[in-house]
């Protein structure tokens, strides 16, 4: 197993995304493993139109006390029982990346052909790296040339994993009976979603993405369909759900159902409305849920400012959420105020010529790092 294992992750150093070199199959299963819930999709074209074959969404079930021997086990069993469930016979399977255990940046290396780059990769990386080089996965991808100081550089986005994180999703992907073929980042692996949804319409300025899942709300900012920043954020659903447990002392899966059910209340209207209903529970909760929302947008406001001063052109013309907090009710309408620019809610699936008549709609958006990566073999 263990030199398996490594056989696989020598093949997986040095592409994008931490991916194997092997040529790209025709389908690949999209495997998002979250805090929360494992999301599969699979895509299919027939006679040349894209169709969802299958989606499972998939909760672990598991408290914040659940140690990452427990976490490995569940999704491993969800997983392996939603293949046999549904008889897919596809083995190659891609799944991405995100958290503390992942870095993600954007470097200049002195100009170099690929195939060069990575046999300098380790030396000429390990200043960016806040880890031990020994003890993380590379990858990287050519982003194009740029001038520094008079000198032809290449710039590339350079990806560090923890070992111990890569060989933690391979495991269940194996042990699950799937072939790990792409192991990508989860920011990246959005862009293929929203490469689906420009066109002509598009309105100017760069899209920031918005996964706010259940441990983490990855940031990133994509300029003409790539991404140019990426950051983890971590105030996410699971911050919301223990802020409620917390404000009306009731267990987890109270909270998560009186946080989905009430969300943010938003202007003085409806805090009145829900007033004259008697119901302080309502605003009990809508007031632990905004104090998280304050949090989460202060960092927002952070990390977008930082994005704007690198560059006097810079501009934002949309956020775009995703992850299953995008529902949390009334966000993309606070978040529109409180950063000035539309928010819309992505529909993964929006792009299909037949949109699959049994995904509930309002489970779409956690299904984004998983169709992005279901559609891994279109884009590439
Ligand atoms: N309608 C809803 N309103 C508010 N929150 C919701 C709703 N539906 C799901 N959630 C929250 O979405 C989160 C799960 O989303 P998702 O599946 O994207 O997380 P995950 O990918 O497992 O987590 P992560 O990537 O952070 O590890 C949970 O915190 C859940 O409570
Ligand atoms: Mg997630």
């Amino acid at each position: 197993m263990a030199q398996m294992l490594d056989k696989i992750k020598e093949r997986l150093q040095g592409l994008k995304g931490l991916t194997s070199a092997l040529a790209r199959p025709r389908h690949v299963l999209g495997v998002d493993i979250g805090s929360y819930a494992v999301k599969v999709v699979l895509m299919a074209a027939e006679k040349g139109i894209p169709m969802l074959k299958a989606w499972g969404y998939l909760p672990l079930g598991l408290g914040p006390e659940a140690s990452a021997e427990e976490r490995k086990a569940r999704a491993t069993d969800v997983l392996r029982a939603f293949i046999a469930e549904n008889g897919i016979g596809l083995k190659e399977s891609a799944t991405s990346l995100s958290g503390n255990s992942v870095i993600v940046r954007y470097v200049k290396f002195p100009r170099l052909a690929p195939s060069e780059i990575a046999a300098v990769l380790a030396t000429e990386a390990e200043p960016f790296i806040p880890f031990d080089i020994n003890e993380v996965q590379l990858g990287f991808h050519v982003l194009g040339e740029a001038m520094e100081e008079g000198q032809k550089k290449t710039e590339l986005v350079l990806v560090a994993a923890k070992k111990e994180l890569v060989s933690a999703r391979l495991e269940i992907l194996q042990n699950a009976g799937l072939n790990p073929a792409i192991i990508d980042v989860d920011s990246f692996a959005l862009e293929n979603v929203y490469e689906k949804r420009r066109g002509p319409a598009t309105p100017g300025g760069a899209i920031l993405c918005l996964n706010i899942g259940h441990s983490v709300t990855n940031f990133s900012v994509m300029e003409n369909g790539v991404t140019r920043v990426v950051r983890d954020i971590f105030i996410s659903g699971g911050t919301l759900t223990k802020a409620v447990m917390k404000a009306l002392q009731v267990d987890a899966a109270k909270a998560e159902e009186l946080k989905r059910a009430h969300g943010l209340v938003l202007d003085a209207a409806q805090t009145e409305q829900a007033l004259k209903a008697g119901s302080h529970e309502i605003l009990g909760v809508s007031q632990a849920l905004a104090a998280v929302i304050k949090d989460l947008v202060a960092e927002l406001r952070r990390s977008v400012d930082f994005y704007l001063s690198q560059g006097s052109e810079r501009t934002i013309g949309q956020v775009l959420l995703s992850g299953g907090t995008a529902k949390l009710p009334h966000l993309a309408e606070h978040l529109s105020v409180e950063l000035k620019v539309p928010v819309s809610i992505v529909d993964p699936f929006a792009f299909l010529q037949r949109p699959p008549a049994d995904l509930p709609a309002a489970m779409a958006p956690a299904f984004a790092v998983a169709a992005g990566l279901a559609l891994r073999r279109y884009g590439d």
